[in-house]
């Protein structure tokens, strides 16, 4: 019997697998453990299960070095963990991609709606108080069905809201670096920021995708154009976002991610035709409870000596 730290409570049923294959589970839940319990308690654990919002970096490595076998994050993303340490001490990371894929296309397609209709900023002002009645210019926005979306990022998501776009008529375009022989492709991100209505991006962070869209790429789109992302908050430079809404360099921004979360930046906060959702892409009762039980699938086959489904590698 192995044990396996749970670093946060997890939808019922999410940990199935690991109490199927007889494993001990090092949990509380009263509330998550801090980075510093996870120090505490890697050295007891050969698998921890952990989400986006745990550090698991090279202390918390080098706590559970030599029993700790196996990281699995409930999540796609893995930018919480040193990649690269785990690798050198000889830990498999495992993230859940694929199971929350059409959940996360749905939320960022409902962004893509709620900016480019500005829904949040007329569903406020009603519930103010303060709709004066209907009238021929309130809250205009701009058409989704017809317009150029831009998807950067063409993986298992980005394509998700490709096939979502084609049924509201979009023509659709996506950037990646490598051809991905695909009709829509352009290698040059600044043309499609600046062919596309709406862009949406479905990037991993990384070191490469830190800031791609800053101030200067902000200015390459229309002044039209809106921006959702429902990646990473880094990808985004959120200062220059927020100086763009208020200067009208782009028309709205659709946000589910931030540079800081649960932080969201003053400015984002105050600034005109931003939709700002608090990270709940894959928030789904079902999509959740799979991720779950996704994580705890591959520590069960990493503990068994398999080489778990979802391996990630430290070079993508
Ligand atoms: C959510 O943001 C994820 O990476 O799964």
């Amino acid at each position: 019997m192995a044990r396996v730290l749970i670093t946060r409570r997890l939808p019922p049923g999410g940990l199935d697998p690991l109490v199927v294959a007889g494993h001990e589970l090092l949990r509380r839940d009263d509330r998550p453990f801090t980075h510093e319990e996870i120090v505490d308690t890697a050295p007891a654990a050969d698998a921890i299960v952990c989400l986006l919002t745990d550090r698991i970096d090279a202390a918390v490595l080098a706590a559970g070095a030599p029993r700790l076998k196996v990281v699995a994050n409930v999540a796609v993303g893995y930018d919480n963990i040193d990649v690269a340490a785990a690798a050198a001490r000889g830990v498999a990371v495992c993230n859940t991609p694929g199971v929350l894929d059409e959940t996360t296309a749905d939320l960022a397609f409902l962004l893509i709606l709620a900016a480019a209709r500005r829904a949040w900023e007329a569903e406020s002002e009603l519930r103010a108080g303060a709709w004066p009645g209907w009238d021929i210019d309130q809250h205009l926005g701009r058409d989704v069905h017809g317009a150029v979306l831009g998807v950067v990022g063409f993986g298992r998501i980005g394509q998700a809201v490709a096939r979502r776009a084609s049924g509201f008529g979009m023509e659709v375009l996506h950037h990646t670096r490598r051809d991905t022989g695909m009709v829509g492709w352009q290698g040059d991100l600044d043309r499609l920021l600046a062919d596309s209505d709406i862009v949406t991006l479905h990037v991993p962070l990384t070191d490469e995708t830190r800031h791609l869209v800053d101030a200067r790429r902000l200015r390459l789109m229309k002044p039209e154009a809106v921006l959702v992302n429902t990646s990473r908050g880094p990808v985004v430079d959120e200062e220059a976002l927020a100086a763009a809404l208020e200067d009208g360099v782009i028309f709205a921004a659709g946000l589910d991610v931030f540079e800081r979360e649960p932080e969201v930046h003053p400015r984002l906060l105050a600034a005109p035709r931003a939709v700002l959702f608090p990270h709940i892409g894959s928030a789904s009762v079902v999509t959740r409870t799979r991720m779950a039980q996704v994580a705890s699938e591959n520590v069960v086959a990493a503990l068994a000596g398999r080489t778990p489904p979802n391996l990630v590698s430290a070079d993508r």
